[in-house]
Order: structure tokens, then sequence, then C-alpha cells
């Protein structure tokens, strides 16, 4: 890819050089969200990784959002970055857009975020304390990093309960499969540890950044509670909420709000977040609404007032970012740090190297797909390992890393021995992609029908009811 020889950034000083690489990655971002041609986005991401080598031949470090040459506060629990400069992913809460054909690499993720790697002793811990097996997205490294999870462990074990906290932010009305991973995985978590959990719905986030009116995204976030409660989620147990709701109704929760708004500077969500001077003021301090419900002061009517409930997000690794600034400010407003834990994205049928968009009907299956829709995109569209003419695929075998029909079933088929043997027959051939598209398209479909069925089930009344700031049932 680059090489990495910069040819140096003359008299630039490193803070100059600094904000010329935010500007870079803002325009990156710009033009992706324009839609502007490949060459044009490939130029500019490759603009910025060669500044990325200047800025580390320049400082001695690797650049890092968030990280300013001469205030590096937020981003101080951040391990060293990855030090090669080919192929570097680019993660951040609105790109994703990975080098290789295998997608993002999550292990040099794992460096440049400083979390740390679920490994086999935290999955027996979690086996020991839940009493369960792990969740396939466990123990398939679909949630693959972690922050203080052990934590959240010892306190559990000495019968000192957590929340859990995830959220979405409803753009549209149309959610795809990748979109449940969060919840699927929350839902278990829900059920095995038998505790509260609060869904926060970013309608203001979606108002900020999308051109969308207050009204649509309002309606988004109930029609898509409507499509999480169909996971399976104890009404007893669960508090959904809307942003441009909640915010307003609750005394307590914008007073954190603001305590956060204090402690982070416009600078530090620049190097975190890319905003640049002409990005509105609204995203400029929506971080500190995303981090808010990571405290359970948050929610006095279910924690009671108590400040010290630790809390456990479940999400996918594009929204580290907000909760590396929350946990950079949580000790100075005398606030416990969230755990988290990160799951890897769900490729789009094109192939892994990005994630699936909700704007492009063609990269996803939805939830509102019929089963021949969701046979139909798979056969045109899902991106295969395969050789091109069975008599070489009989012969050399198809290549699991990357093809995507596989991919998914990774993510749905539940049962380890079926996997491990469609692996071994793609692998050595004897499986074609017709195959094991089948396989794929006779899981889904199913999936999707009774996902839809569970939908039918929910009405205005119970989402009404998911959405009341009330107690929660649990045990401490
Ligand atoms: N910003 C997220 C999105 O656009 C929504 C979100 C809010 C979220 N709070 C969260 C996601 C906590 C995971 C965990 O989808």
């Amino acid at each position: 890819m680059t090489d990495c020889q910069g040819d140096g950034e003359g008299t630039m000083s490193p803070m100059e050089l600094f904000e010329k690489l935010n500007a870079q990655g803002e325009k990156v971002r710009s033009l992706k969200s324009a839609k502007a041609e490949k060459a044009e986005i490939d130029a500019a991401v490759q603009l910025l990784l060669k500044l990325k080598v200047d800025y580390k031949q320049m400082t001695g470090q690797d650049y890092k959002a968030g990280c300013p040459p001469s205030e590096n506060l937020i981003v101080s629990n951040n391990g060293p970055a990855a030090d090669d400069c080919d192929g570097e992913d680019l993660v951040d809460p609105w790109n994703v857009s990975a080098s290789s054909t295998k997608g993002v690499d999550y292990d040099k993720l794992i460096v440049r975020f400083g979390s740390s790697k679920i490994d086999k002793e935290l999955l027996e811990r979690i086996e020991k304390v839940s009493g369960q097996r792990a969740h396939h997205f466990l123990r398939r490294g679909i949630f693959f990093s972690h922050r203080d999870m052990h934590q959240i462990l010892d306190a559990y074990e000495k019968h000192k309960s957590f929340y859990l906290y995830t959220g979405r932010g409803p753009s549209s009305e149309a959610m795809h499969v990748g979109h449940l991973i969060p919840f699927i995985f929350t839902k278990w978590l829900q059920d095995v540890f038998d505790i509260p959990l609060v869904v926060q719905m970013t309608d203001d986030e979606k108002y900020l950044w999308k051109d969308l009116t207050l009204e649509e995204c309002h309606r988004f976030t109930v029609e898509n509670a409507k499509d999480i409660i169909a996971c399976g989620f104890d009404v007893n147990k669960t508090f959904i909420f809307s942003d441009l709701d909640y915010m307003g109704a609750s005394p307590q929760f914008y007073r954190n709000v603001v305590k956060v708004q204090k402690h982070v500077t416009f600078n530090q969500v620049k190097g975190i977040f890319g905003f640049t001077d002409s990005d509105c003021i609204g995203k400029i301090s929506f971080p500190a609404i995303q981090a808010a419900p990571s405290f359970s002061s948050s929610f006095p009517q279910i924690f009671g007032g108590k400040k010290d409930v630790p809390c456990l997000i479940p999400c996918a690794i594009d929204q580290d970012p907000y909760f590396r600034m929350t946990r950079d400010v949580a000790p100075r407003i005398g606030l416990l740090k969230p755990a988290l834990l990160h799951s890897t994205f769900f490729p789009a049928l094109q192939g892994a190297q990005t994630k699936m968009s909700a704007s492009d009907p063609n990269s996803s299956i939805f939830l509102t797909d019929t089963p021949k829709q969701i046979k139909n995109k798979i056969n045109k569209h899902a991106f295969s390992g395969g050789k091109d003419t069975v008599e070489e695929h009989r012969k050399y075998g198809g290549n699991t890393e990357v093809d995507v029909s596989f991919l998914y079933l990774t993510f749905f088929l539940e049962d380890d021995e079926k996997l491990e043997k469609i692996k071994e027959d793609y692998t050595s051939g004897a499986l074609l992609t017709g195959e094991l598209k089948k396989i794929l398209i006779e899981t889904l479909q199913p999936m999707i029908a009774q996902h839809q069925e569970r939908r039918k089930q929910v009405t205005d009344e119970m989402v009404q009811q998911f959405m009341t700031p009330r107690p929660l049932n649990y045990k401490f």
C-alpha cells in the first residue's frame, strides 16, 4: 500500500500536523457521506495514512484521534498504537473500512484502542460466574474485546449486581440483521445474570447528523423499539428511552450530561471524534449524552439514587470512542467507569471490508425481507470465497475467511459441530458455493420470519410500557 517513507511536513509543528490529520480524517468522512467516487476517497485515505506516518516520524508517537501532542488526557488509558503503516483500517462511529478482504484486523484494533482481548481465561470465568455455557458470539470471537470485564465479575461474585446499557441510533425504519447482534447478546446477558438493562435511542443524534426532522427521528425510535422488544427482553427488567423524551423528563440524567460537558474540552472531542469548527454545536456536545447512561445516578427510578451500581456496555467496537471519553471523565466527576464488551462488525453482503449500511438495500438482509428477497439477495450479492469453476473448487476448495455466507453462519448457526463440518467441507471443495448459500438461506429465512412474527405481537401499549420511566425488578 503506502510506502512508509513520508517526505516530511517541512516546517509544520506537531500540533499543526495533528490538526491537519484531524482535518484530513474529516475530509475522508465527508467524501464518504457524500458518496464521492471511490478513487477520490481512496486518494484521501492514502493522504491520511501518509500524514500518520509523518506524524509518527515527527513525534515518535502514533497519531491517535483524541490524543493531541500536547494534551493526552483523554486517551491516557490507550495502549500504544500499531506501528506499521500498511493496511491501516479506519474505524470510528461513522466509518468502518478495512484494507483487507478479510475485514478489519481486530487484534490490531485492540492494541490501537488499548482494550483487552477476550481470552480463554475470561471466557471460562464468564461461564463459571454465570453458570452457563458462553454464548456462541463469545465462543466464536464475535464479541472479542473488553474493558474491565474482570471487575464486573469480581463484584458479581461478591453478590454486587451491575446493569447493562446499550443503544441504537434510529436513522431509519429499516433495521437489518447486523443491528440485532448487540441486542441478541445483551438479551443473553440479561437472562444469565438476571440484571436490569437500559437502552438509549439516540434520536437526537440522528437529527443532528442526518437530514431528518425531529418527528421522523422520534418515529424511528418507536419503530426500532419494536424490533428491539421483539428480541425478547423482559419488560420488568428493561427500560428503553428516547433521548428526545428522557432528557427533558429526568433531572438526574441532565445533571450527569452537564457534568460530563464541563469536563471535556472542544479540543478533546475534536481529537476523539474529528469534529471541526464548522460542525454544529449539537454534535460537539452530543458525546456527553451518550456518556450519561453509563452512570446509575442517571436512572433514579431504577437505582433509587445509587451512584455506584457498575455498568456494562455491550456494543460494536466503533462506539468505543464515546466510552473512552466516558471512562476518562468518570473519576473526575466522582463516578464509576463503565465496563465494555466489544463486538466485531457484521459484514456487508459484498464482503467483510465494510459494515452493512441501512441506506443500501442490497448490502444487507433487512428484518422486513421476505423469504424470496432473502434468497435472491444471498444468491446474487453474497461475496463468495469459492473458486470460479466447479472443477477448480473441487480441486482447491473455498476460502471461509472471506466467504460472506460462511461468515454469516458463524453469527447465526448455533450448532458448533454443524458449523465445523461446513467449514471442513467448504475448505476441501466437497461443498460448493451454491450449497453453502442454500444452508445460509435456510438458516435466515425461518429466523427472520420468526422475528417478524414476534414483532407483530408488539403492541403500542407494550412499547409505551417499555418506554415509561419506572422501577425495575431485580435482586441486589
Ligand atoms: N450511537 C449509537 C448508534 O448510532 C447508539 C448508542 C447510544 C449506543 N448509546 C449506545 C450503542 C450504547 C451502543 C451502546 O448506533
